[in-house]
């Protein structure tokens, strides 16, 4: 009905949802053979390997965001700032994060939102929300290949 459509961050089922789906991802992504623990990338390999005290501030950082994105009532924050208040270029720049390694990733969170049965409109948003900062993820990749 119109004037009464609930945000995704309500569809989703709010913040404790969201954090079920990113916990399921992020720890799944690590064994992902393109973007994790055996990734050709040598800094995303690096960091699933040996860095892996940096992984619930992950999890936390990405929470935010989603809710955020989502439309919830969490402001995200950015460690690294980008040019935007949502933007992720700086966060990921030296990771040099390619574009099939960040569509790798994009298939695991197609996995986890399966996992956790959201339905497919609610799913679709969470990926087009996803999608839509391909280019600002790749930067540092893009840079890298200039
Ligand atoms: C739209 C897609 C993505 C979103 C929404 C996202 C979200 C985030 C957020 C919110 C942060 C923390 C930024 C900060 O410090 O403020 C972060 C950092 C990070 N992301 Fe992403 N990310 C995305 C894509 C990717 C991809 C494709 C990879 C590749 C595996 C990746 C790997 C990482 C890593 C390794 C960090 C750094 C953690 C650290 O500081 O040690 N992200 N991401």
């Amino acid at each position: 009905m119109e004037g009464t459509e609930k945000t995704l961050y309500d569809r989703l089922g709010g913040v404790f949802a969201i954090a079920a789906v990113v916990n399921h991802f992020s720890d799944n992504i690590l064994e992902n053979p393109t973007a994790g623990k055996e990734s050709p990338n040598p800094v995303l390999r690096d960091w699933s390997n040996n860095q892996l005290d940096r992984l619930p501030g992950l999890k936390f950082m990405r929470t935010l965001w989603v809710c955020a994105a989502a439309g919830g009532p969490q402001k995200y924050v950015a460690t690294r700032p980008g040019q935007t208040p949502m933007g992720l270029e700086n966060a990921h720049r030296n990771f040099r994060i390619s574009p099939e390694e960040f569509d790798a990733v994009a298939g695991e969170l197609k996995r986890s939102l399966d996992h956790f049965g959201v339905p497919d409109e609610e799913k679709n948003e969470v990926l087009g929300a996803f999608m839509a900062h391909k280019d600002e993820v790749t930067a540092g990749y893009r840079a890298a290949a200039a």
